[in-house]
């Protein structure tokens, strides 16, 4: 049972203080769950595998650990190699430990006694991995519910639990997945309390990297700048993707900043920025974008460029309520930018015409936006019965479905300059006869423009849980003054 002090998660100074209740409810919101979705036996029990200590190659060196995502939502455990099980009939919550040998002690520290996982986590009772045959057999299962499906995002199949000795037990593969994705995808309020925490640190990070840069300092400085703050400051030892900090042409790269494209060039006078960064606190996470010019004063094409991303963000955001439909949110933007680009020059002729030949995906290829929750692109995109749309940009969507009350989505709309994407429309006449090639010709090289924020779902709308300059005169603003708590001296 619980103790009357509840087990909280802080790291100290102002980090936020996460109560396991959170944990506790999931749990019992997941029970609910199974018990409405129906197909449940009596005396079923789920059984979730919790993340492996995992080593670099065929080395000894620990690779950092981070909990697997859906054994973090149910029972909020930081160390590896464990098992929970939660009785879905009395809602008893066991935790499995790995029994650590005694060399532990000397090479990683304490070995705790299972009450300490007990106090630390309240869960109901904590056993040792090696005897969860001999646990379970006492609850006297019915049925076993393990954990396997897809994920829509990335098309792996997660990991079902197992463990020597199962084959014992009638186990149930395909009850559960569906289940705890939706109840994932719903934020509960302790859940919605910490990404706005991870949102706030976010945000003051990308807020003292405004202040930071300079032409002439290397992208990968404002990777680590972020990461520094983000730790620092708001406890967050992960980020919740690689860090993407793009400048000048290489903004016009979605996912810049992985191992062959690393963050590695200077800073130019001129650039554009486009660092999109997420810190993640106790395994939530945060994905925001900021774009904006290296020196603080925007060029003319770069505020008409940015300011055609804004309004179509602002524009979407208006309309975003339970029951929209995401695919159309995504339609929404894609018209924007097709009419924001026709009055800068770059497009002529119908824009309803242009959405018929799909051309706002030649300058926005990437989806709207997606589900975030512990994973960066969070669980629930595309349950069955949700088909993915096969046109262009939309086949990016990573959620097809209606928005709903306590969803928390990205809002990331963008415009980029994509050579060969721009050379492949040029050489289709479907697409040519939109595009004036002599205006376009000027913004090859530019790069591109993202604007993300994170929201969560309301009941009438959406609350903004990102906050950071966001107009052109905002940027302007916040980047020239030299006095703020976020100039680059208190991050030193
Ligand atoms: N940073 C990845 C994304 O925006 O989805
Ligand atoms: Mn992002
Ligand atoms: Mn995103």
């Amino acid at each position: 049972m619980a103790s009357a002090v509840e087990p909280t998660y802080w790291l100290g100074k102002d980090t936020l203080r996460v109560s396991a209740t959170l944990f506790a409810e999931n749990r019992l919101g997941l029970i609910e769950g199974l018990k409405v979705k129906g197909g449940l036996q009596p005396r079923s029990v789920v059984v979730l595998q919790g993340g492996e200590q995992k080593q670099r190659y065929c080395t000894d060196t620990d690779i950092v650990f981070r909990q697997e995502s859906f054994f973090h939502w149910a029972f909020g455990v930081t160390e590896a190699d464990c098992l929970g099980a939660i009785d879905v009939d009395t809602g008893r919550s066991i935790l499995f430990v790995p029994k650590l040998p005694e060399s532990y002690a000397t090479w990683m520290g304490r070995i705790h006694p299972k009450e300490h996982f007990q106090e630390k986590y309240a869960v109901d009772e904590v056993q040792y991995t090696c005897d969860i045959v001999g646990v379970m057999s006492n609850l006297k299962p019915t049925v076993l519910l393990t954990l396997r499906g897809q994920n829509t995002d990335s098309g792996s199949i997660c990991r079902e639990a197992s463990f020597e000795g199962i084959s014992q037990f009638q186990v149930n593969n395909t009850l559960l997945h569906p289940v705890i994705v939706e109840c994932r995808m719903i934020k509960t309020d302790a859940e919605l309390e910490v990404l706005r925490y991870t949102n706030k640190i976010s945000s003051d990070a990308h807020k003292m990297l405004m202040k930071h840069v300079k032409p002439g300092q290397k992208e990968y400085e404002m990777e680590s700048l972020f990461k520094h703050y983000c730790y620092t400051k708001g406890g967050m030892r992960h980020v919740s993707y690689t860090c993407i900090c793009g400048t000048g042409h290489n903004a016009s790269t979605l996912h810049y900043g992985h191992a062959g494209a690393p963050n590695d060039k200077t800073i130019m006078e001129g650039d554009m920025c486009l660092f999109d960064m997420g810190g993640e606190y106790y395994c939530y996470s945060s994905d925001i974008t900021c774009s904006f010019p290296a020196n603080g004063k925007f060029t003319a094409e770069q505020k008409a460029i940015y300011e055609a991303v804004l309004k179509s963000s602002r524009t979407v955001m208006a309309a975003i309520k339970p029951g929209a439909r995401w695919t159309e949110m995504h339609r929404l933007a894609d018209k924007v930018h097709l009419e924001e680009l026709v009055k800068i020059g770059i497009l002529k002729g119908s824009v309803d015409d242009m959405m018929k030949v799909h051309l706002g995906s030649v300058f926005m290829p990437h989806g709207l936006g997606h589900l975030l929750g512990i994973d960066v692109h969070d669980v629930g995109g595309y349950p069955e019965g949700v088909e993915r749309i096969d046109e262009p940009g939309l086949r990016s969507l990573r959620m097809g479905r209606l928005v709903r009350e306590r969803m928390v989505l990205t809002v990331e709309p963008g415009i980029y300059f994509i050579n060969h994407l721009l050379d492949q429309a040029l050489a289709d006449p479907a697409h040519s006869c939109f595009i004036n090639n002599q205006v376009l010709a000027h913004f090859r090289g530019f790069g591109g423009v993202r604007i993300e924020d994170n929201i969560a779902v309301t009941e009438s709308g959406v609350e903004l849980l990102t906050c950071v300059p966001r107009t052109v005169e905002e940027i302007e603003e916040f980047m020239s003054d030299p006095g703020s708590p976020f100039s680059p001296v208190n991050i030193q």
